[in-house]
C-alpha cells in the first residue's frame, strides 16, 4: 500500500544533461520514493532555467528534452511519477506572485544558495530580480501540487528552509492553506567533482555524465585526482581527499573488498591505474543500462513528448484545484 497523505514533488533546470551527482543526490531517491507514495512530480524547471538565461531560450528549450530523458533513462517511471514542464502550468506562475509579498529583498539576498550561485556567475549587483526570487517561484513548485516531500541535494537545502518561512507566513496571514515541506536527503547529498572539487558540477566541467561513452568514463575517471604524493605504486598513499576511493565508496557495491584496497593503497604497493581500471568498471556497471534506455528514447522523441504533455495536462488540474482555494483565501476570488 502506498503512503497516501504526502505527495513528492522534485525537478531540475534543464541546462544541461545531468550528471553522477545528480543521480546519487535525486534522482535515486525519486526512484526510491515513487514506489512509496502515491503522488510524486518531477518537474522540468523551465522557467527557473530562464532566470539565469533569459538571453539562450534555444538551451533551455533543447535541455527541456535532455533533462526528461535523463531521468527516464535513470528508472523516473511516468507510470508512477507524473512528468509535467514548469511554464506550462502557468497557475504557478500566478501564485509566485502571491508568494513574493511574504518575502522581503533582504532576506532573499542573504540566501546562502542563491549567494553562491550569484558569486558562481558573476552578477554581482546587475542579479537578474528573477534569479535573486527563484526560491520563492520554487516554494510555488512544491505548494501548488500540495507536496510536502522533496528529494533534493544538500545544496538545496536553504531554498526548502526559505519555504518553509514562506508557508509559516501564509498559512498566518491568510489561514492555513500549505503543509511544512520536509526536504529529502540522499545517503550522498554532495559528490565531489573529479578534479577534487567539493562539488560536481556542470560549470566546472568536472563531472561524469549518464549519457557519458564508456571511453569519455574512462578517459575521466584516468584524471581523477588521487593523492598528488603517491608517485610509484609502492609508495604509501592516502585515501583520504582521493576521488578514486570516494567514488569506489559511493559507487562500488563491494563494500569489503574497498575497504582492502584502501589498506593496500595506505600500506603502499597499489597503483592508481589498477584502482581507476576498478573505477572504471564500477561505473560502466551503473552508466551502461542508463545510455542504453537512453539510445531507445531518443529514437522515440514523440513518446517523451506525450509523457510530458499527458503528465501537465494532469498536473494542470490540480494546480487550478489549489489555486482557487489560495484565491479564496487571499480574497481576490470576485466572481466565484
Ligand atoms: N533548484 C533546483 C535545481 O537547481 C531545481 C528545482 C526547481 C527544484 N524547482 C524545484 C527542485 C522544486 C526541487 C523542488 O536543481
Amino acid at each position: 500500500m502506498k503512503n497516501k497523505n504526502s505527495a513528492v514533488l522534485t525537478g531540475d533546470r534543464p541546462t544541461g544533461t545531468l550528471h553522477l551527482g545528480h543521480l546519487v543526490g535525486s534522482i535515486q531517491n525519486r526512484i526510491a520514493l515513487q514506489d512509496q507514495y502515491d503522488r510524486c512530480f518531477y518537474m522540468v524547471a523551465d522557467i527557473q532555467a530562464l532566470t539565469d538565461n533569459a538571453d539562450n531560450p534555444e538551451k533551455v528549450r533543447n535541455n527541456v528534452f535532455e533533462v526528461t530523458l535523463d531521468n527516464l533513462a535513470a528508472g523516473v517511471s511516468p507510470q508512477k511519477t507524473t512528468f509535467f514542464i514548469q511554464s506550462q502550468v502557468p497557475e504557478i506562475a500566478e501564485l509566485t506572485v502571491l508568494l513574493l509579498n511574504l518575502v522581503t529583498l533582504a532576506r532573499l539576498k542573504r540566501n546562502p544558495t542563491v549567494k553562491d550561485e550569484m558569486k558562481q556567475k558573476g552578477f554581482g549587483e546587475d542579479v537578474p530580480a528573477g534569479f535573486l526570487a527563484y526560491p520563492v517561484s520554487q516554494a510555488a513548485d512544491i505548494l501548488f501540487c500540495g507536496a510536502n516531500l522533496v528529494p533534493v541535494g544538500e545544496d538545496q537545502l536553504p531554498v526548502i528552509e526559505q519555504a518553509n518561512e514562506i508557508v509559516l507566513k501564509f498559512n498566518a496571514l491568510y489561514g492555513e492553506t500549505f503543509q511544512k515541506i520536509t526536504p529529502v536527503l540522499s545517503t550522498t547529498p554532495r559528490l565531489v567533482g573529479i578534479d577534487g572539487n567539493a562539488k560536481a558540477s556542470k560549470s566546472l566541467n568536472n563531472t561524469i555524465f549518464l549519457n557519458d561513452s564508456f571511453e569519455e568514463i574512462q578517459k575521466k575517471v584516468m584524471m581523477m585526482y588521487t593523492d598528488p604524493e603517491h608517485i610509484h605504486a609502492s609508495d604509501s598513499g592516502n585515501v583520504g581527499n582521493n576521488v578514486v576511493f570516494t567514488y569506489l565508496d559511493i559507487f562500488d557495491p563491494k563494500k569489503n573488498e574497498v575497504r582492502l584496497l584502501k589498506e593496500h593503497y595506505t600500506r603502499g604497493g597499489l597503483g592508481d591505474v589498477e584502482i581507476k581500471k576498478r573505477l572504471i568498471d564500477v561505473l560502466e556497471h551503473i552508466i551502461a543500462p542508463i545510455r542504453t534506455r537512453r539510445r531507445e528514447l531518443e529514437r522515440d522523441p514523440d513518446t517523451v513528448m506525450d509523457i510530458l504533455k499527458s503528465g501537465t495536462k494532469k498536473t494542470r488540474v490540480i494546480a487550478q484545484e489549489t489555486m482557487r482555494k489560495v484565491r479564496k483565501a487571499v480574497k481576490i476570488n470576485y466572481f466565484d
